[in-house]
């Protein structure tokens, strides 16, 4: 099972965590034997399908989490680890670990994912533990953006990016449109794009798919924190 390790806290566990009830109010479909029958039509979620309807396929993993959410909501309830993992198997039969983790990474259309922001609150401090390679993105993977960023050789400084960005990139004409953020999103998922000056074209051209949505934000809700004064260049 280590191998699923990774998807099972993907799938299932960050969905559920950060909602878990913690009150004790007990609706009546909340009882075990409800409990027991509303998962019996879980599987109806997982119809191996998958060659036939792939998108259908991953739309309907995505409700068989949005179901487990609604219980873990409203009945506190969370699936143990026999259920996880048969819950995975079950899913892996249909789609490869790389097609999930596909499904659920920003991706790197820069427009979408704009629209997308709307919806979703950037959290800074945890955005800081994806830059600072504390906390995992997608598939167990570690991205340590501050390997790079710390001490502004290798690239630009993480302290006074916002700053940065406002003041001296947006200043320039292929930029004059962009918003700080839309900048920060294209420098992520894009990096090949625009090349600053006094640096190499090393940052690598994977974040698009390692990160969700939600991480995405997060990153540039911490990166927009980052208004410090800038040293003189
Ligand atoms: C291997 C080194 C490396 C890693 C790892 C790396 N970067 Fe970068 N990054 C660079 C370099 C070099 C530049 C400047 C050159 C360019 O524009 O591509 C840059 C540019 C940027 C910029 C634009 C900064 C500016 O002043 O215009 C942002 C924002 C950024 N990186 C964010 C990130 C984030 C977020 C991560 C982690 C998810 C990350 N980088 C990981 C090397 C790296």
């Amino acid at each position: 099972m280590t191998m699923y390790k990774p998807l099972a806290i993907l799938l299932v566990l960050m969905l559920l965590m950060p909602t878990m009830a913690q009150d004790a109010e007990v609706s009546p479909d909340c009882l075990p034997e409800n409990l027991a029958q509303q998962q019996s039509t879980f599987a109806e979620f997982l119809t191996p399908d998958f060659e036939a309807d792939s998108e259908q396929a991953i739309a309907n993993l995505f409700r068989l989490g949005a179901a487990y959410q609604e219980m873990a909501i409203r009945c506190g309830y969370v699936p143990n680890e026999p259920e996880v993992n048969t819950m995975l198997n079950q899913a892996l039969e249909f789609a490869s670990l790389d097609v999930l983790i596909a499904a659920q990474s920003v991706g790197d259309d820069v427009e979408a994912i704009l629209v997308e922001f709307e919806e979703v609150f950037g959290d800074p401090i945890n955005g800081q533990l994806l830059y600072n390679g504390l906390e995992p993105v997608l598939g167990g993977a570690i991205v340590a953006c501050s390997g790079c960023h710390e001490n502004g050789d290798v690239a630009p400084l993480t302290e006074g990016t916002w700053t940065r960005v406002n003041d001296i990139r947006l200043q320039q004409p292929e930029f004059e449109d962009y918003t700080v953020t839309q900048y920060l999103i294209e420098s992520i998922v894009h990096p090949e794009l625009y090349l600053a000056p006094d640096y190499q074209n090393v940052m690598p051209n994977i974040y698009s798919t390692q990160l969700t949505t939600q991480q995405l934000a997060d990153i540039v809700a911490f990166l927009d924190s980052q208004d410090q004064l800038l040293e003189e260049d």
